[in-house]
């Protein structure tokens, strides 16, 4: 029998866009998203689809489309998991930030909850998917949780990771590289992956959907993640000896990537990754690698966020030399906060760190994003702990316009690749600036022939240009 109701637990970055998707694509199935932050689901039924909680090209078409027709938003956890022939597990999995594993491993408090939610309502047999980022083994613990309810319900555990990537969600769940689904190998198991592989093939071809156990699914999830961001800091790494050699790290990218073994994606040089998956992921693996002995294997992907802090700390310390070392009191402008464009997820963003290290530095910073909230901009570097609120709130403001932002500051940074920033009018900008004005740009989009002949000093990653 086919699959008619679906939930999901988690109306997050990952869950809402997954749903929505399965839901325009799949008109026969009813698909609920609960999550327990009444605001975040009140802001996914809000009338005006635009004010939907997570920002994605596309995504809110997709949105008004299935919405209220077979698609959901609901804070009743216990009627959707009730009705539910297969939930979703879309719950947030951050770094523990205590006890055993602290930094490092992932918090699966979440998940355990939702998996003792799960066990107390269900009434019949239920396909449990696990869709957040988790450590390999977790569905064990999953499994644990839910067959000790002694309620007599059978349960599936599948491991289905999403590899969407924000800014591009509506685009990678309409036409993914590949959908990974881990199951048991016993009859029951494979039963349940095929009703999965099912739902995919509504829209997705079916050499692209790729079954494997539950174990190798959770183990690709951390890879991918883990390799990708490799990439960023090997280029990265580079950068430093480009800035120190004559060479152009654009150009070096564009020469190895010509090379089909190596390929030309995720080659670009820049502040910084960010974003809530590469560094939880990597730290996560390390975790695993260290727990069973391994530590070559630990200190060897360790290594990949030791460059990345590196990168970070190396462009804000740039400026602060830039500035005659010291930047004290002058006003920097800070275009982008964002970890990455078409997103206005701010999680692990590389602007965080480089605003923090320039406070430090007694910068007075404004800051401007054309998707992030003020608020949010707070709430991130609170979140640190590195000063008292106040100061945060007097050392830093938050600006509407880029051009009130970047008016009688001594420099710019890029932190964010965001289009709009080379269609400003830069020789107004410049204008507006005090001498010498200097721009950092750390995610190499800027025109630099055109600043420079502007007036502008410019600092770019991975070249003397
Ligand atoms: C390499 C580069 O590929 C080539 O471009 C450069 O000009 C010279 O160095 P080569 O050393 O001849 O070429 O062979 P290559 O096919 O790259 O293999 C190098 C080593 O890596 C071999 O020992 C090979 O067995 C090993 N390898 C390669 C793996 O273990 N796994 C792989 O997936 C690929
Ligand atoms: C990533 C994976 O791409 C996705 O498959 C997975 O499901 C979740 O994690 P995401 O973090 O949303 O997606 O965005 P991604 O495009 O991978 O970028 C991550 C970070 O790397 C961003 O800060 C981005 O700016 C940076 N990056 C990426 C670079 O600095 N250079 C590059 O060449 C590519
Ligand atoms: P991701 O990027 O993985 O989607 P988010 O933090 O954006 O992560 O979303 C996770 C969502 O899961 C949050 O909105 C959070 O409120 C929700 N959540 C966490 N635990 C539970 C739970 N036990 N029941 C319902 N929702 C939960």
């Amino acid at each position: 029998m086919s699959v008619k109701n679906i939930c999901c637990i988690g109306a997050g970055y990952v869950g809402g866009p997954t749903m929505a998707m399965i839901a325009k694509k799949c008109p026969h199935i009813n698909v609920t998203v609960v999550d327990l932050n009444e605001a975040r689901i009140a802001a996914w039924n809000d009338e005006d689809v635009s004010n939907i909680p997570v920002y994605e090209p596309g995504l809110s078409d997709v949105v008004a489309e299935a919405r209220g027709r077979n698609l959901f938003f609901s804070t009743d956890v216990n009627s959707a998991i009730d009705i539910a022939e297969v939930i979703f597990i879309s719950v947030n999995t951050p770094t523990k930030m205590y006890g055993a594993g602290k930094g490092q491993a992932a918090d699966l408090k979440w998940i355990e909850l939702c998996a003792r939610q799960i066990a107390s309502v269900a009434k019949n047999d239920k396909i449990i998917v696990e869709k957040s980022t988790l450590p390999v083994r977790t569905a064990s613990a999953i499994k644990d949780i839910l067959t000790h309810t002694g309620s007599g319900v059978s349960f599936q555990i599948l491991s289905n990771p999403e590899f969407l990537a924000e800014g591009t969600a509506v685009e990678d769940l309409d036409s993914p590289d590949r959908v990974l689904i881990g199951g048991d190998d016993t009859p029951e198991g494979q039963e349940a992956l095929r009703k999965l592989v099912d739902i995919y093939a509504n829209w997705v071809p079916r050499d692209r959907i790729l079954t494997t156990s539950v174990w190798s699914s959770e183990l690709s999830k951390l890879t991918a993640n883990a390799f990708l961001a490799q990439r960023v800091s090997s280029i990265n790494a580079l950068s430093e000896i480009c800035e120190k050699t004559e060479a152009n790290i654009a150009e070096v990218a564009r020469a190895i990537g010509t090379d089909s073994r190596i390929g030309s994606k995720f080659l670009k040089s820049s502040v910084g990754f960010g974003g809530s998956c590469f560094q939880k992921d990597i730290l996560n693996l390390v975790y695993i690698a260290k727990s069973y002995g391994l530590n070559e294997v630990a200190n060897y992907w360790e290594q990949v966020i030791i460059m990345n802090d590196h990168q970070k700390t190396r462009f804000a310390s740039k400026i602060v030399s830039t500035l005659y070392n010291t930047v004290n009191g002058k006003k920097i402008a800070l275009l982008g906060w964002a970890f990455k464009k078409d997103t206005n997820d701010t999680r692990e963003s590389p602007a965080i760190h480089v605003a923090d290290h320039l406070l430090f530095e007694q910068a007075n910073l404004a800051v401007y994003d054309p998707k992030v909230s003020e608020e949010q901009v707070y709430n991130d570097l609170d979140y640190l702990k590195t000063r008292e609120r106040a100061e945060n709130r007097a050392n830093l403001q938050v600006y509407l316009d880029p051009y009130e932002a970047c008016k009688g500051a001594h420099a710019i940074a890029v932190l964010t690749e965001w289009d709009e920033f080379k269609t400003y009018d830069w020789k107004s900008i410049y204008n507006n600036m005090l001498k010498p004005a200097t721009v950092f740009d750390g995610r190499n989009v800027l025109d630099i022939a055109e600043l420079k002949a502007i007036g502008f000093q410019v600092r770019s990653i991975g070249s003397t240009l």
